[in-house]
């Protein structure tokens, strides 16, 4: 059995905005060019959605849409498992469970709940205090070796980590401790306008995101009116500190096109940043071309898409239990 000799990644995405180019460069990218190494698991993370309001259909929507993409970016359903969190119910099990085994003070301190606390001020809700618990089981279940995820996300997994650790400390080796893997390149990709700030897909379009199905004129408008620096050198630079808007084009510019931080340097001597913001926007236009154009194909084969999501909650929903049960076995729940 060929699945039995791979390494398992797994990942997810919440379908609360459509996909930016951020989530592309920080994640979907380095699942699709590890297809072969690995078996795969990516789903769509409907139950940490919810953890801020969402309108019914648009969720819906953005669901089915974000599995088209999936397919789109080069997750192929005959070589990952492709499904929707919310259709194997054993995360939510498996969720509520490990809850009991993650510390107040650790959900206190995630970022991630101080800036959405921040943010939705009136539904600081227990979901979104307790979502890294969840995230826990959404790994768990499928005991992968990597997760591949932005660096935002890596306090979420060091979180999973911690809970492995107590929970193989009282049962045994219950969990196989997974690894985050964050790209090198693109593992933060910063808002067009205001490059101190993650791009994020919550934002609109006047926060300087790009999302993976915006028209090449999108594309460019906004690649166009990217902040640069207020320097008055003109000059194509990696210097984070001192020129973080030049230094997240040039990040952008190097993850698509795989080129180092030297090279574009070299490649824009003496062209300043009119030349070198279309030269980004026209590598993303490229880049995205063929996912818009597929994803615009395959969303209008609802067939085909729900087949694609059906089996892959059967397929998911088998290895889910398998870990849940022991892990019901193992904290003393009564077999049915
Ligand atoms: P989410 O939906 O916020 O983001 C999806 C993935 O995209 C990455 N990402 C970025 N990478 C670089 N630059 C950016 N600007 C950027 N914006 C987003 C994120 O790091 C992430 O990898 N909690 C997760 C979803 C999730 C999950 C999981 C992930 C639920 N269960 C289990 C891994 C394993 C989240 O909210 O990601």
């Amino acid at each position: 059995m060929e699945n039995e000799t791979k390494k398992v990644m797994l990942s997810g995405i919440k379908p609360s905005g459509d996909l930016t180019l951020g989530s592309y460069l920080g994640a979907v990218k380095n699942w699709a060019e590890r297809a072969d190494q690995f078996d795969c698991y990516y789903f769509m993370a409907d139950l940490h959605a919810i953890t801020v309001r969402q309108n019914p259909a648009d969720l819906r929507r953005r669901t089915l849409e974000q599995l088209a993409q999936y397919i789109a970016c080069g997750l192929d359903p005959e070589r990952n498992t492709l499904f929707v969190q919310s259709h194997v119910h054993q995360h939510a099990e498996l969720g509520w469970v490990l809850n009991c085994y993650t510390m107040f003070g650790e959900l206190s301190r995630m970022t991630q709940f101080k800036d959405k606390s921040a943010k939705n001020a009136d539904n600081i809700n227990g979901g979104l205090f307790t979502y890294p618990s969840l995230m826990a089981a959404d790994i768990l279940l499928y005991q992968p070796d990597f997760v591949p995820v932005g660096e935002d996300q890596k306090q979420h997994v060091e979180l999973c980590r911690n809970i492995v650790q107590r929970f193989n400390g009282v049962y045994g080796e219950v969990f196989k401790m997974p690894e985050p893997y964050i790209p090198k390149v693109g593992a933060r990709i910063m808002s067009l306008t205001n490059p101190t700030s993650k791009m994020s897909k919550s934002e609109n379009e006047d926060t300087g995101r790009v999302l993976i199905m915006d028209a090449p004129e999108v594309v460019m408008k906004q690649f166009k009116r990217a902040v640069t620096d207020s320097d008055t050198e003109n000059c194509v630079r990696y210097d984070p500190d001192r020129k973080p808007g030049v230094a997240n084009l040039m990040t952008i510019y190097s993850s698509v096109t795989g080129k180092t931080y030297a090279e574009i340097e070299a490649e824009f001597e003496g062209k300043g940043y009119g030349a070198f913001k279309p030269a980004v926007g026209e590598a993303v236009v490229e880049l995205l071309r063929p996912i818009r154009e597929e994803s615009q194909r395959l969303i209008k084969d609802k067939a085909y898409l729900e087949s694609v999501y059906r089996a892959g909650a059967e397929k998911a929903g088998y290895v889910a239990e398998k870990t849940l049960r022991k892990v019901y076995k193992k904290i003393g729940f009564l077999q049915r």
